[in-house]
This record gives structure tokens, sequence and C-alpha cells, in this order.
């Protein structure tokens, strides 16, 4: 069964065996990276090593990584490898040794384990095969391919690799880098000997590591087996998504079988065809993805297709379906306020919808027909008017809003928006009491129009329900399930609060 091996880059051997000690216990190994032992620059002394082998409270990997590497040694070969010879005889259990240095290293003493090792902080080559081949020609118990992903499609070669190499030769294969780090979690269900991790945020030993604690508990990868299905969000930027913490959490929470991953994408159509054999199950979709990805569909459903963009993929028997949970999303949240403002049927209340982006679009089609009259503002005029026209309201400019008197306000535009926080879309004489006010801006989760609302004595929805109800509405849609939606809520609102 796949490892989790946390690499240590502390500066002193007692700095490295006390953050060895601090690790998790589910942190199966340590890699000490004799490299970032100050001593080591100039020269690293025999009795670190043995301090550190002596002192271990775990198996270990002991690594010296030269410059040329991407590591911090720039000392003599002689006495980088002597370094390693040495943990072998101390009994390290596996020693890291670069493929073109394994002659250098010759044959080692007693149990140790030889991880041959190839890095490209670059690119990911093409010949990766030939890599793994050479490593195993000179004897590699262990063979390691850590290379740099520019593209999320350059992770497909360390995935195949795995798949073809892994159940005979013990293989550790990563991409690097933000888009590689779905590799970390994949290595385990294609069994790679072991997956990196780092101990803490900041302490990275290579780029897209993720921390020991974030790789357990957000996303469960002592759970993670062969069988595992895969989901995950498809953006552009990716890193401060909050996906991954409530999907992740909703299956955690309903038992499933399931991980959910940040991929970082630029062309959805080879991440899709490169994905779907690893066992992809569903993905959510956003910026800049929601439009191009509809054509990529088999189905999508009727609204979806209307509105012209999607948020959730579904892929099941092979077949791609695209639906928009966005709409539905939004639908119930301005039920459920409508009903506390006591203005329920939908259908005789009228809404002022600010902007025409996408946000809008979705809130747009869901509204049409349902309401008795809705109008569309817009900073842009003729953006609004089109949206007007497409979904028949109303339209006019942001600064002709000021005399309407709207049953529901739903702000869609990006003002009020960190870091502009003090802003408000409309003029605070609008917010009469028993207003519904719905502002999509979740960055800050409680905006100046939001304050301004509650203040008033206007019911006010905040877009963060907007999110996580969309993501229970996407749960639902891959698994069937009812989705665990305060457990969804619960942990949105922990990890916002540590922010
Ligand atoms: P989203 O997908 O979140 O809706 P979008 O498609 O970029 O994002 O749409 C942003 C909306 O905010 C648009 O309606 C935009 O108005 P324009 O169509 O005129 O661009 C609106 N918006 C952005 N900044 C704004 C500002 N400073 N004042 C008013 N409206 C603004």
């Amino acid at each position: 069964m796949t490892k989790l091996c946390v690499t240590l880059t502390e500066q002193t051997p007692e700095a490295m065996l006390a953050a060895m000690r601090r690790l998790p216990a589910f942190v199966d190994m340590a890699e000490v990276r004799l490299d970032h032992i100050r001593k080591v620059r100039p020269c690293l002394s025999a009795s670190d090593v043995e301090r550190i082998c002596q002192g271990k409270d775990r198996p270990i990997v002991v690594t010296n990584r030269p410059r040329r590497e991407g590591g911090l040694n720039e000392g003599p070969e002689d006495a980088r490898v002597e370094s390693l010879r040495k943990a072998a005889a101390l009994g390290a259990e596996y020693v890291d040794i670069e493929l073109d240095s394994v002659g250098v290293l010759g044959e080692i003493r007693g149990g140790t384990q030889r991880i041959v090792s190839y890095h490209n902080f670059e690119l990911t080559p093409p010949d990766l095969d030939n890599i793994h081949r050479n490593a195993v020609a000179v004897g590699a118990d262990v063979v390691k391919v850590a290379v740099m992903a520019r593209d999320i499609v350059d992770t497909l070669p360390i995935m195949a690799l795995l798949r073809r190499h892994a159940a005979s030769v013990p293989t550790i294969a990563l991409s690097m880098g933000e888009e590689g780090l779905p590799t970390r979690l994949m290595g385990r269900k294609l069994g790679a000997f072991l997956v990196y991790a780092c101990a803490e945020e900041g302490s990275e030993a290579a780029m897209g590591q993720v921390p020991c604690r974030e790789m357990e508990h957000l996303y469960r990868f002592s759970q993670i087996s062969a069988g595992t299905d895969i989901f995950g969000v498809v953006a552009n930027p990716v890193a401060h998504s909050m996906s991954p913490v409530i999907h992740n959490a909703a299956f955690a929470e309903a038992g499933l079988d399931a991980v959910y991953l940040p991929f970082k994408v630029t062309e959805p159509r080879p991440f899709l065809e490169g994905y779907e054999p690893y066992d992809l199950k569903g993905l959510s979709v956003t910026i800049p993805h929601k439009e191009a990805m509809v054509p990529l569909m088999d189905e999508v459903d009727e609204l979806t297709a209307r509105v012209g963009a999607l948020n959730t993929v579904v892929i099941r028997d092979g077949r791609r379906l695209g639906s928009n949970t966005d709409v539905a999303a939004a639908l119930g949240v301005l039920e459920s306020c409508a009903g506390r403002a006591g203005l329920l049927p939908l259908e005789r209340c009228t809404v002022l919808l600010l902007g025409a982006g996408g946000a809008a679009r979705a809130i747009a089609f869901g509204l049409s027909g349902r309401v008795a009259q809705m109008t569309i503002a817009n900073r842009t005029l003729s953006r609004g008017r089109d949206l007007a026209a497409e979904v028949g309201a109303s339209w006019c400019g942001l600064d002709e809003i000021a005399n309407l008197r709207p049953d529901i306000l739903v702000n869609t535009t990006s003002v009020g928006m960190y870091p502009r926080t003090d802003e408000s879309p409309v003029p605070e004489s609008m917010l009469r009491r028993g207003m519904v006010v719905f502002d999509a801006v979740y960055n800050p989760m409680e905006t100046t129009l939001l304050q301004q609302a509650r203040e008033a004595g206007c019911i006010a929805a905040a877009g963060l329900e907007w999110f996580i109800a969309q993501a229970a509405v996407q749960f639902e849609t891959w698994t069937g399930l009812v989705a665990p939606r305060e457990r969804m809520a619960q942990v949105v609102l922990e990890r916002l609060s540590r922010k």
C-alpha cells in the first residue's frame, strides 16, 4: 500500500529529529534531506548522519541532493555519496541516489534499499519509460521519477507510468508544480511506492507538495485505493477554490469511496479525455471553462443549453452529462428568502438583477418565467440589453435604478468584492424593510450591501449560501444521495474563519 512520506528540510540534525517526532502517526516515513543541513555547506559530519539514524522514530529515506538535481548540496561528489553509504551502514531503510550517481555509490551493505531517482525541474520529458528502464537496469530497488508539469496534461504520462510499472517494480512517479498536484493523490490510487508531502504549509521541499495533515484530513489519503472514484474542480486559477474543502467533507460524511481534487486546466478537452480512464466520475466547472465545456458534453439538460454555461459534469457509462446547478441553487436560495419575507409565490415578485455576466445569466434564466417582472441593470448597457432580450426582461443602466422598488434585489456585479469592500452597487435609500437582498459576492462573506440590507430590515442572503447550495445540488447530481448540507456549510465556514 502506498506510503505517505514527509520530506524534512530542517537545518540541523536536532531540528530534523524534532520535526520528525512532531509528525502525526499516519505519516509512514520521513525523508531526511541532508543537503538542507547547514553543515553540508561546507561539509556534513559523520556524526550528523549518525545522530539522525539513531534518533529516528520511523523508517527514513536519506537524501543528499546535489545542486544539479534541485538540491542544496554543493560539496564534492565523493563526500556526498559517502554520506549515503554511511546512512545505509547505520540502518537507514532507504537512500535516494540520483540515476547519474548510482555508479559512484556502488553496492551498499545491509538491508538498505536504493531509491534511484530522476528529476526534471523544467518539463516532463517524453521518454519516461526509458528513464524507468535505465533505473531498473542499474539495480534500483525503487524507481523515482519527479518531473515538472507545465500543464495538467503533463500529469498523464506520469499516471500512465505508474499504471504500467507500479505493480511489478516499486515506483514513485509524480508531477511537480501546481498542475501536478493531482498526481500526489492519484499516486495512491495507482499503487505508487510512496507519495511525498511536506510537514507544514510553507515547508514544501518541492513545488506542489501538500502538507501532510491536509493530505489526510482534507483528501483522506489513507482511504484512497485502486477503486476510489475521482472527482474534482476544473478551473484556472484553482489554488483558492473552496470546492475541494466542501466536497471532500461531503464524501467523507456520506462514507463514499471518492476523492475530490483541484484540476488547474487550460484546455478542457485533452484534460477530460486524459482523466476519464482513471475513474473520473464527476466535475465541478468554473471560471473560465463554464461555456467551453458545453460542446464537449454528450448531453446537456435544456436549461443548461439555454444558459450556454454549465458548472457540473457527471461521467456515467462513458457519457458526459452537463448541467448547471447554479440555476437550481439560486432559485432555492431566493425561494427560501422570499418565503421568510412573506413574498411567496415567486410569481408575484418583481426582481432587479444587477449585472449581466455569467452569474447573472444563471439567475436570469432561472427566474425567467417564474417572477412577475424582472429588470436587468448593467454597467455596459448593451450586455444588459442582450441578456434581457434572451430572458424576456426589462433593462436599464446602473444609474437608473434608484427609484425602482423591487421585491427582490440580486447583485451579481463585483462591486463590494475584496479589496473594495466598502462599496455597494445600490444607494442605501433603495433598501426597504421586507425586501429580499441577495448578494452573489462571497468575499467578504458580509458585504457592505448585505450589512446595509440587514440594518434596513431586509431579508439578506449571502453569496456563500449560493455556493453551498450549488455544491449540494452537485453532490446530489453525482451520487443520487441527499447532500449533507449542514456539514458542507460547517467546513466552509470553518475554512473561511481560519483565513
Ligand atoms: P460573473 O461570472 O461573476 O458574473 P463576469 O461575467 O465577469 O463575472 O461579470 C461581472 C459583472 O460585474 C458584469 O455585469 C460587469 O459589468 P460589465 O458587463 O459592464 O463589465 C459587472 N461589473 C464589474 N465591475 C463593475 C463595476 N466596477 N461597476 C459596475 N459593474 C461592474
